[in-house]
């Protein structure tokens, strides 16, 4: 592991997102405990580290969840990645972040595609318009009929937003993954979930 590694765990379920926050994840070496900031991608069922300042060399650290985090299901969540890793020497630097999804070239094509056929016209699915756009502004607004106490499309809130959930096949799921008979890509929903993030603009 370079010493600008950002660790991160991978799990087996998605987080109960009311447990998020800036202690969700600690990056530990005995007294040591580096500040940073935590990162969470639902489509990946990633949580991340990253550290503000490069780590030091040849010492063991350890990836340690908060009290509080539970995972969708209420337990505890499991990590199928390890928690405990050695940094090396060398300081690879950091690889640039990916490009953001263009909503005319990434998103709309998928909404219309995807889900258009049955979350658009007059008698939409679930009553759920997700397409033409300018019903997204509508889906915004707008409760789960599945999941109470849910939106289906939390601007700013990929974590928060049903939609996800549907895309992403959750534990605990109401009805059917989302389009039924064909689950989108990891790099289509991992779209998705960055548009939601930067606001879902159009
Ligand atoms: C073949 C038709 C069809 C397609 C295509 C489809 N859906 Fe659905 N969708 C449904 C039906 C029917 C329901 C209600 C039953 C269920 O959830 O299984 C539903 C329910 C939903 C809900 C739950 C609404 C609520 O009130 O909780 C969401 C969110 C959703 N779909 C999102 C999507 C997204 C996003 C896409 C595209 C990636 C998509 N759907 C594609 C038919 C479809």
């Amino acid at each position: 592991m370079p010493v600008s590694v950002v660790p991160s765990l991978t799990l087996e379920v998605p987080l109960d997102p009311s447990g998020l926050g800036p202690d969700t994840l600690r990056l530990q070496s005995g007294e040591l405990r580096p500040g940073g900031t935590v990162g969470y991608s639902l489509v990946d069922r990633r949580l991340w580290f990253t550290p503000s300042v490069s780590l030091r060399a040849m010492l063991a650290y350890e990836l340690v969840l908060g009290d509080w985090v539970r995972g969708i299901d209420g337990g505890v969540p499991r990590s199928f990645s390890p928690s405990v890793f050695v940094t090396g020497s060398a300081d690879l630097g950091r690889p640039p972040a990916p490009r953001d999804p263009s909503f005319d070239a990434d998103v709309a094509p998928l909404l219309e595609t995807r889900c258009g056929s049955c979350h658009g016209g007059i008698r939409p699915s679930a009553g759920l318009a997700l397409w033409p756009a300018e019903r997204l502004a509508d889906a915004a607004t707008r409760g789960s009929t599945e999941w109470v106490g849910w939106r289906v499309l939390a601007v700013g809130s990929p974590e928060r937003s049903y939609l996800l959930y549907k895309v992403t096949g959750s534990p605990g799921l109401v009805g059917e993954r989302m389009p039924p008979g064909g689950a989108l890509t990891r790099d289509q929903a991992a779209a998705l979930e960055r548009w939601i993030a930067l606001g879902a603009p159009r």
